[in-house]
């Protein structure tokens, strides 16, 4: 099951995943000395070698080093049609001998299906393993369907699936924190805990991906994948091992708990302008935006709150976590102009950290008044290391905790299932805003303002 890779396969090779993530992702590690195998290009593309290796450069900024060149003569290629069978037979002459194969498809999702086919009438589905990248369906049904699917040529322990949020540091970093220490757990519950708020913000628009994004959408692009995976993360109880399969066990029972989100419970956006990008319907119904609150019916946390909301075009690019603690049951500082509850903040993006914000006494001989005062554990996280990096890693190696296991796939479009496609018309915010001011009433007493945007 975690057998190592003798040769990584890359379907798609000369697309924008690829170019952006994947082949700088691989050079990367080339020039750690963590990968030198075979990789096997396939696309259907005019390029050769030569051309395929000029391309790679160019990918990885057009570096000429001998990291690259290591890179660059590892690099072979099968071009082709992937719904054609002599693309399949070319590429089984490519492999011969070549050990564990690692088939990696960073191509449309409407391909997975076609491509693992094609593999196992080559019987190239044995002594492999295949990894899948989002969207992994686009409901329960089709994701069902869709793994249905893929069973028939790899079994779940062969078959994984990408969510690249899990290869971050700093989500790594979230995990350590919360099983390395026993500082939060006995607080880290309904006891004490009033909500939870995950914010993953982008200041950016939907730019060129107008058509890939109008069929998706934020529930469906970023909620129902990287930030159900976060909510497990936070939620989850700890895992009694280590090994991979404790921990997604889990993930898994905390997910099973999360009620699915009602639709009361939802406010969807548009940017103004988002009907004018090229792709986008005129008519779109499409979310830009969401905030949504989520309840996990379990011991732990029934009757939290977590609010997650996540969109395009919003004031700043960031993500972020902040648990708000519940107040004192006495309190002595009532009317404190600076009494404000304690929150423990996770910043993952841009910069990657752990803040409590808690009250301390203001200085000073004449009065007892609170001050807030922040604790900060900035300096011991490490620098952001490419998600991609840890993906590709783990594809090689086989490690599958990182990977969405079906189980947990199922769980979180179950979650989101009823508020997919809802009818009524998302409500327009300007850009450069925190979406609809209506998504304010989500959060019990409002959203916590993130910390990039402090002054
Ligand atoms: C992708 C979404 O999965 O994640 C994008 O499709 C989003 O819409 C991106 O911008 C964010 O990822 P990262 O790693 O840039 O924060």
């Amino acid at each position: 099951v975690t057998q190592s890779a003798g040769a990584l396969v890359l379907f798609g090779v000369t697309g924008d995943l690829a170019r952006k993530m994947l082949l700088p992702a691989l050079y990367q590690l080339t020039a750690r000395g963590e990968f030198d195998l075979p990789i096997i290009g396939v696309a259907k593309t005019d390029l050769d070698l030569d051309g395929l290796r000029e391309h790679a450069r160019a990918a990885c900024g057009g570096v000429r080093d001998a990291a690259f060149d290591k890179l660059a003569g590892n690099l072979r290629l099968v071009s082709g049609d992937y719904r054609d069978a002599a693309t399949f037979a070319r590429l089984s002459d490519e492999v011969a001998g070549k050990g564990f194969l690692v088939h990696y498809l960073a191509v449309p999702p409407a391909l997975f299906e076609p491509v693992a086919e094609g593999l196992a009438a080559e019987g190239l589905n044995r002594d492999a393993r295949l990894v899948v990248e989002k969207p992994f369906g686009s409901d329960l049904d089709s994701a069902r369907a869709l793994n249905a699917e893929l069973l028939k040529y790899f079994d779940e322990d062969h078959l994984r699936r990408v969510d690249h949020f899990l290869g971050k540091e700093p989500v790594e970093d979230l995990m350590v924190f919360r099983f390395a220490n026993m500082l939060l757990e006995p607080i880290w519950n309904r006891n004490y805990i009033r909500s939870i708020q995950i914010t993953m913000a982008e200041d950016f628009d939907v730019a060129d991906r107008g058509a890939f994004y109008d069929a998706n959408g934020a529930i469906r692009d970023v909620v129902q994948n990287h930030l159900l995976q976060l909510l497990a993360i936070l939620a989850m109880d700890p895992p009694p091992s280590k090994d991979a399969r404790a921990m997604l066990d889990e993930k898994w029972r905390v997910l099973r708990a999360v009620q699915a989100v009602k639709p009361d419970d939802v406010v969807r956006g548009q940017y103004d302008g988002y009907l004018d990008t090229e792709g986008v319907k005129k008519d779109s119904t499409t979310e830009t935006f969401v905030a949504l609150r989520a309840y996990v019916d379990n011991w732990r946390w029934a009757g939290v709150p977590f609010c997650i909301r996540s969109g395009k075009a919003l004031p700043v690019t960031d993500l972020e976590i902040v648990a708000e603690l519940r107040k004192p049951p006495v309190t002595l500082f009532e009317h404190d102009p600076n009494l404000s509850p304690n929150l423990v903040r996770f910043r993952l993006q841009p910069d990657a950290g752990v803040t409590f914000d808690v009250l301390a006494k203001e200085p000073g001989l004449q009065r007892t008044r609170v001050v807030p005062v922040s604790v900060d554990f900035t300096k011991v996280f490490g620098p952001m290391e490419a998600a991609y990096q840890r993906i590709l890693a783990d594809a090689g190696s086989g490690d599958p905790r990182r990977f969405a296991r079906f189980d947990l796939v199922e769980e979180s479009w179950r979650i989101v299932q009823p508020i997919l496609d809802l009818p009524d018309r998302p409500l327009p915010y300007p850009k450069g805003s925190w979406g609809p001011k209506e998504a304010e009433k989500i959060a019990p007493g409002g959203w916590h303002e993130i910390s990039n945007s402090f002054d």
